[in-house]
């Protein structure tokens, strides 16, 4: 079963959308295994974002992320790397369509509300970033044999 992590950023927090973005992916179907509020330190930030280091908007990404208190999750369903970013919509909000979440709630392109990972790979060195291994919780949902 794939994995991948999730946050919603200081602005997603700020703006009292947790709850609407965590529904998105439950509508979906997808299992949450993990989730947690954290302050993100400049190192974990740097870590997180290291393959942008060196592009012009890497210190503003690392200010903005570095803000305030995110809301970190570890996701699990078949191919929920791509499923999940094609529910958050694209980077430029002028480029998100309506029914994603950066379309229907994204105004500013730097302020858009989410973070998810673009592969696998990815998804477990941002996942150990944030989480231990045993703060993420294997369990059976019931409604699985339906979606
Ligand atoms: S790139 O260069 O195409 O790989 O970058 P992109 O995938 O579009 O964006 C990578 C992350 O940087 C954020 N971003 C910005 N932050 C601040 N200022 C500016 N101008 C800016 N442009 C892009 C973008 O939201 C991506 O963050 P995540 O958390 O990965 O969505």
């Amino acid at each position: 079963m794939e994995r991948t992590f999730l946050m919603v950023k200081p602005d997603g927090v700020q703006r009292g959308l947790i709850g609407r973005i965590v529904s998105r992916f439950e509508d979906k179907g997808f299992k949450l295994i993990a989730g947690k509020m954290v302050q993100v330190s400049d190192a974990q930030a740097k870590k997180h974002y290291a393959e942008h280091d060196g592009k012009p908007f890497f210190d503003e990404l690392v200010r903005f992320i570095t803000s305030g208190p995110v809301f970190a999750m570890v996701w699990e369903g078949d191919d929920v790397v791509a499923l999940s970013r094609l529910v958050i919509g694209k980077t430029k909000v002028t480029e998100a369509l309506p029914g994603t979440i950066r379309g229907d709630f994204a105004a500013h392109t730097p302020f858009n509300l989410i973070h998810g990972s673009d592969g696998a790979e990815s998804a477990e060195r941002e996942i150990a970033n944030f989480f231990e291994s045993h703060e993420l919780l294997g369990y059976t949902k019931a409604i699985s044999a339906w979606i």
